[in-house]
């Protein structure tokens, strides 16, 4: 048995969903800049680097892959809306067409920051795409162009989510046991 076994209250997206809705959107990208001279896809450290490393393999147009470090004051839960820039872009994204790459959207604020500081930076266009996107999102009425799964409010771990720094590896995404964050 996986060494997480005990630790997954249930799989919400299995590998093979996961897999399956990678080509989708793949597909789906494919067709959309079909006519542009090559697609940037920016991810974000460390929860989309599983996601990006399969939707880059899934795309069939040239791509060039840049990642940004960024990280919220405090608790995430109480967060102020202030996110800071650990790691920047190391090219210049003018003119380019730039696909933000995330593993999941929840309150929406990193993403909704991005959409004012990439814009400044004058490219031709910026999009998102994000694997799992939680309700809160919605509500927040953040408009991420393409998305996976909608998921439920709940403790989700793998493919790239992390509890405590733990379980990105996971080749699905499985709602975490309470009893694993209740005791400590
Ligand atoms: C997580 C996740 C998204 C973000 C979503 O990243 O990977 O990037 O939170 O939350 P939001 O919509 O409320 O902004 P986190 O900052 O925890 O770092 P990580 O990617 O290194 O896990
Ligand atoms: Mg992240």
């Amino acid at each position: 048995a996986a060494w997480y076994e005990n630790d997954i209250d249930r799989v919400l997206v299995s590998e093979t969903e996961i897999r399956e809705k990678t080509a989708a959107l793949a597909k789906q990208i494919d067709a959309d800049y079909a006519n542009t001279d090559g697609l940037l896809l920016v991810g974000l450290f460390k929860g989309a680097v599983m996601f990006m490393a399969d939707l880059a393999r899934a795309l069939t147009i040239p791509v060039e892959m840049e990642f940004m470090a960024l990280s919220s004051y405090g608790q995430r839960v109480t967060s102020s809306g202030v996110v800071r820039v650990l790691k920047d872009l190391d090219t210049d994204i003018k003119d380019r067409d730039v696909l933000v790459v995330e593993d999941v959207v929840d309150s929406g604020l990193t993403l909704s920051w991005l959409l004012k500081y990439l814009p400044s930076r004058g490219p031709r266009s910026v999009e998102m795409v994000s694997m799992l996107r939680k309700p809160k999102a919605l509500e927040t009425g953040i408009n991420v162009k393409y998305v996976g799964f909608d998921v439920p409010d709940e403790f989700v771990v793998g493919y790239g989510l992390d509890y405590s720094e733990r379980y990105r590896e996971l080749p699905f995404v499985g709602v975490l046991k309470p009893s694993v964050y209740q005791s400590s």
